[in-house]
């Protein structure tokens, strides 16, 4: 099952064919670019409220942003005229959104329940069938591992949306983890990482799991056959037992001398494949009812984006927010940090999740964009990130809105730890709002404040907390990639690298630069 059934035109205009866009761009010069927050923080006594909002399992306050109502109503024009809603019901309808590689986009399917829906096409009540299938002997296996008294690592082999994801969250959740399981995430096609870890494993204690979409990736297939030779030549036998594969690609792992694979499909893109199968090690550190949970949390995002209102609506907000610091602003980054070290591989998921599916530069046409899109997302944890970084958000001339993350209620905790990490946050927060004049006139100590940022506040971070904001961000790109007229969904940018080290790869041995640019034959001639 591959070929979705609704037939499907874009609903979309590009955002800057629309009157919103030239409404924005008037807005900006004369009000916007000179916004104030303080002051308005100061004088609206209303603001923190109408820039406040609770959505499933997370409180948001946008209040420290550089924008107010006018802003936002013109904001919210845009994403209407642009078909914002439109395209999202298109999305969960199961149309093939993904028009350069003709497919639905339907991970938001992988934390439906499972039970009638209403006005599904046979090909999404098929799939829905398909997933639930799946999810159970999914969560059998969990169980299963878990039960496993002889295996005591798990080892995932894969790389990007195979990796990123199920290693945020299993860090995330690590609190539930049983101890005598440990979880290992191996990505790079370097030695050193499955090197290393393979000195620390015995081969009769070990599980592998092959995690690849595709089961072609390069640095995937590469590492899996380590491992297996590995495996072998340390007396390991029974290779069925010791390696199971992640795939949509079925055929291919038997050849690898796999027999337990779980599919998924095609409509799931690699970033957005946490869900899936893929989720398999996250299901093995925090079990099956945990696991339900994770998509249970996932799928109340997904209702409250499908139905609240577009100014209550929370990936809506963030993602207008997103355009506004873009486009208008010219912000070229935004910071992303966590105050949770659970939450401390959050940043490097999200350089996926937003940066491959919003980075393009053309069209659903293929029109060249004349504005530009993703922003670099990145971060690290707080408090870490205070004494890297920090300096440059505060007092660098270029302006970088950061996102806060903290928690209510810490996992595990020691004494008195907590409170100050809390402490922390807000005051990065607020003296970036607020700014201080130099108490001495040294223009060194002073600090312009008026630098954006938002907090998003968890009461813990539970299954559902989690699935709630990872689903929070990928409804947000889906937003801020509508609104830019873009295909969120494939990633051809990542194509030609891959190519081009197929072809390097044997002039490493035999020195051969025929046809190479005088850069890269200089190079290679310094490798071989
Ligand atoms: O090269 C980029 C990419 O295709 C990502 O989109 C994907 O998550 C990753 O590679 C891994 O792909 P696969 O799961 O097929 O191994």
């Amino acid at each position: 099952m591959s070929t979705p059934a609704p037939p499907y035109t874009d609903p979309r205009t590009r955002c800057d064919r629309t009157p919103a866009w030239g409404l924005l761009a008037a807005h900006y010069a004369r009000a916007g670019r000179s916004f104030d927050m303080r002051q308005a923080l100061a004088q609206d006594a209303g603001r923190v409220q109408r820039f406040s909002q609770q959505a499933p399992h997370i409180h948001a306050d946008l209040s420290k942003n550089l924008i107010d109502e006018a802003t936002e109503a013109l904001l919210l024009q845009l994403a209407r005229e642009c078909g914002v809603e439109a395209y999202r019901d298109a999305m969960f309808a199961g149309c093939p959104i993904n028009h350069t590689e003709q497919r639905a986009v339907m991970h938001w399917l992988l934390r439906e329940p499972a039970r009638a829906l209403p006005a599904a096409t046979p090909f999404v009540a098929d799939a829905l069938r398909e997933v639930h299938a799946t999810l159970d002997a999914m969560l059998q296996l969990a169980e299963q591992v878990r039960a496993d008294d002889a295996i005591t690592d798990i080892v995932n082999i894969g790389i990007g949306g195979s990796d990123l994801g199920p290693a945020m969250a299993v860090k995330a959740l690590d609190d539930l983890r049983p101890s005598a399981k440990r979880l290992h995430f191996i990505s790079n096609v370097d030695g050193m990482e499955l090197g290393s870890l393979l000195r620390t494993l015995r081969p009769e204690r070990t599980l592998f799991l092959i995690a690849s979409k595709t089961f072609t990736t390069l640095e995937t297939m590469t590492n899996a056959q380590a491992a297996r030779a590995w495996f072998v030549a340390q007396g390991g036998s029974d290779v069925a037992r010791h390696f199971w594969a992640l795939t949509t690609n079925l055929e291919a792992t038997a050849q690898f001398g796999i027999r337990t694979t779980l599919g998924f499909w095609d409509w799931v893109g690699g970033r957005y494949s946490l869900w899936s199968a893929i989720g398999l090690p996250i299901a093995i550190a925090i079990g099956a009812e945990n696991f339900r949970h994770l998509l249970a949390g996932a799928h109340a995002m997904d209702q409250h984006f499908r139905q609240a209102p577009l100014e209550q609506n929370l990936p809506v907000r963030l993602a207008l927010l997103d355009v506004w610091y873009r486009n208008f602003h010219g912000f070229a980054s935004r910071c992303v940090a966590p105050y949770s070290h659970g939450l401390r591989r959050l940043p490097a998921y999200l350089q996926q999740l937003e940066m491959e599916s919003n980075g393009k530069g053309v069209d659903a046409v293929g029109e060249p964009l004349p504005y530009a899109t993703s922003p670099v997302v990145w971060g690290e944890p707080g408090t870490n990130g205070q004494h890297a970084f920090f300096q440059m958000i505060h007092q660098g001339p270029d302006v970088i809105p950061v996102e806060f993350i903290a928690l209510r209620q810490p996992g595990r905790d020691l004494p008195g730890q907590h409170p100050r990490l809390m402490a922390n946050a807000l005051a990065q927060a607020r003296a970036l709002a607020m700014g201080r004049e130099s108490p001495d006139g040294n223009p060194h100590r002073a600090f312009g404040g008026n630098r954006p940022s938002t907090f998003l506040l968890l009461q813990a971070l539970t299954p559902e907390a989690l699935g709630a904001l990872i689903a929070l961000y990928e409804h947000r790109v889906f937003v801020a990639g509508a609104i830019w007229g873009i295909n969120s969904f494939d990633q051809w940018g990542v194509e030609l690298g891959k190519v081009l080290a197929q072809d390097l790869e044997p002039r490493l041995a035999s020195g051969d630069a025929t046809g190479l640019d005088a850069s890269t034959a200089d190079l290679l001639h310094r490798l071989v």
